[in-house]
């Protein structure tokens, strides 16, 4: 080794020991006579001393040229400091530096390697590397291995195998593009890279392999968010003989087990809502349960009180903000210009201030009543010093809207407090949805996802009131994970195919092979999939995944760091058989 120890870990306690250390110049204070190196690892960060007295003449010269990042190793002995820094666990101690040896040099870095940094984000992007040296990202990917490390733990103890599914697939609908990987040896023909292994691990399961994992990437062609990367890592998991109640208590029980683990945190049985409640209650389906502000629907009292605006509407909703009614004119109006914005598209938003004393102000006082603005509060819950706002339209969009402006209005009063955890299960979610573009059902999970036993029946007569053993885990807003018992019947994922559009030939292209598998003794099974990326920058304190990424894209996709994607040469281009399309 290049080190006898690293510069996270020596304390009183090795006073007097001959050390070597080796890490990065962090930043040196050079008074001349003496010099002050703080050197960095992984670990921590180490003071190095050098000194006219102490250390020989050379060397001190030396250390007079050491730029920041310089890589080095150092030989010296542990002594006391003079001033302590209390808020280093190495604080209370040094290195009087003996020798040294650049092992490298560095130029100077784009930007500075500390917790705050003068990079913006794009630069750091395109420097990850460097980026890295830098405790929060460090803390983050360290972090991150311990969430894993507990999954598999976890899962282990609960005697899932971890078996490796192919990157080389064949395009599976599940809702977003995919990336397509052009085949030398098969001309004119593509793999896809998996969206997920779905039939994979449902194979496993006819495979006998009962309980599977893996932790895997996956690659779906959408467009970007905060909590979406192109490629992203699921832990997925299958389980064979089980009904719904089974998967939701094995994942219920990871999740409390992470908590604990990583958080220190115990929390009790989740909650469950269906996911009609969810959208009525929240208008969302991943709603945030940390706070309140629950939707309250108001057509029977707000409508027909010649308010025309209302009047027309599908739905009238709205919900309590607590303590706003002291909100001043203007902190309203950027409230209403809020939601006034293309990417929330409402018209506008009424409020009512519930005024202390027991009456009420209004921005439609002309039109209401007291008495009308008193069941509209207890209609919504709302006490004496909070604020209703109150949106009317067609009902989802409508509902998507205040979904919107609650989180914000949450987020404006500090409700999203990152240190609390508040899962929940959203089960019975509908099996179709229909999409009024293209005419037909589209699978609300994806298509292998089986109909409630007990509806099956209606399958032919009204699918779109079929609801589905599918489930989704939420933590603090966020689809964390989504999962469903699978059709296992061929005839029963038939019919499926064929509600969604698909012509039995086109079935039978795409998945004949999962249709025959099914008449080979497939067994009940089912599973989930949980969003790694997600839930560790939520158990993180954060929503950004990126920063839980090594090597993350940015907004439009790309890698900055190594330029991809990239064009190719022409030789690649022609191997492949794609020079001539694309020439056409
Ligand atoms: P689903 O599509 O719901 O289910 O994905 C499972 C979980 O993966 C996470 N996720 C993402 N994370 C980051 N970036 C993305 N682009 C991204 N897309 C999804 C979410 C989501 O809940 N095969 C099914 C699972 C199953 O049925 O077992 C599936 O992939 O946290």
């Amino acid at each position: 080794m290049l080190r006898t120890n690293t510069c996270g870990e020596l304390n009183l306690s090795h006073i007097g020991n001959k050390v070597t250390l080796a890490g990065w110049v962090q930043k040196t204070r050079n008074k001349g006579f003496m010099i002050w190196v703080d050197l960095r690892d992984r670990y921590g960060v180490t003071q190095i001393i050098f000194d006219e007295e102490r250390s020989d003449k050379k060397t001190l010269e030396m250390a007079q040229n050491l730029g920041r990042e310089f890589v080095i190793q150092v030989q010296g002995t542990v002594i006391e400091r003079v001033s302590k820094n209390p808020n280093l666990p190495t604080g209370d101690i040094e290195i009087l530096a003996e020798s040294f040896q650049i092992l490298n040099a560095s130029k100077t870095p784009p930007f500075t390697i500390e917790n705050e940094t003068d990079g913006g984000e794009e630069l750091r992007m395109q420097y990850r590397y460097l980026d890295i040296r830098r405790n929060p990202v460090r803390e983050n990917l360290i972090f991150r291995s311990k969430v894993s490390l507990a999954i598999r733990n976890y899962l282990s103890a609960h005697n899932f195998i971890d078996v490796e599914t192919p990157y080389l697939i064949k395009s599976t609908p599940e809702g977003a593009r995919d990336f397509v990987v052009p085949s030398r040896m098969n001309s004119g023909e593509f793999y896809a890279l998996p969206q997920s292994p779905q039939t994979f691990k449902q194979l496993l399961m006819v495979g006998g392999m009962d309980q599977y994992f893996q932790i895997v990437k996956c690659f779906r062609d959408e467009d970007l968010r905060a909590d979406r990367q192109p490629e992203f890592t699921q832990i997925d998991c299958e389980m064979t003989f089980v009904e719904q109640e089974d998967i939701l208590s094995r994942f219920e029980g990871l999740l409390k087990h992470l908590l604990k683990e990583i958080k220190g945190i115990e929390v009790s049985e989740f909650p469950r809502m269906t996911y009609a409640e969810a959208m009525k209650k929240y208008g969302n389906d991943k709603p945030d349960i940390r706070f309140g502000m629950e939707f309250a629907e108001l057509n029977d009292i707000a409508q027909g009180k010649g308010f025309q605006v209302f009047d027309q509407q599908e739905l009238i909703v709205g919900i309590a903000v607590p303590g706003a009614a002291s909100y001043t004119r203007k902190q309203i109006d950027a409230l209403i210009d809020w939601v006034k914005r293309p990417q929330i598209g409402a018209n506008g938003l009424i409020w009512v201030k519930c005024n202390e004393d027991g009456s009420y102000k209004s921005s439609v006082d002309k039109f209401y009543s007291q008495d009308d603005l008193k069941s509209w509060a207890s209609r919504v819950e709302a006490k004496a010093g909070d604020l209703i706002l109150v949106m009317g339209g067609d009902a989802n969009k409508t509902r998507g809207q205040l979904s919107d402006l609650r989180m914000e209005i949450a987020e404006q009063l500090g409700l999203r407090d990152p240190n609390v955890f508040a899962p929940l299960w959203v089960v019975d979610f509908p099996l179709l949805e229909w999409d009024e573009e293209s005419k037909r059902f589209h699978a609300m999970h994806h298509p292998f996802t089986a109909p409630k036993p007990e509806q099956m029946s209606l399958l032919a007569t009204d699918p779109g009131a079929v609801n589905a053993n599918a489930y989704d885990l939420v933590l603090n807003g966020n689809e964390i994970g989504g999962g469903s018992i699978r059709i296992h019947d061929s005839e029963v994922q038939e019919t499926m195919f064929d509600l969604l559009g698909f012509t039995k030939e086109e079935a039978q292209a795409q998945f004949g092979f999962l249709m025959e598998a099914f008449q080979y003794g497939a067994p009940p099974h089912g599973g989930i999939a949980l969003g790694l990326d997600r839930l560790v920058a939520i158990l993180g304190g954060q929503e950004t995944i990126r920063d839980f990424i090594a090597f993350p894209k940015n907004n439009s996709g790309r890698d900055l760091m190594i330029n991809a994607p990239a064009a190719i040469d022409s030789m690649q281009l022609e191997e492949l058989n794609l020079a001539l399309k694309q020439e056409e």
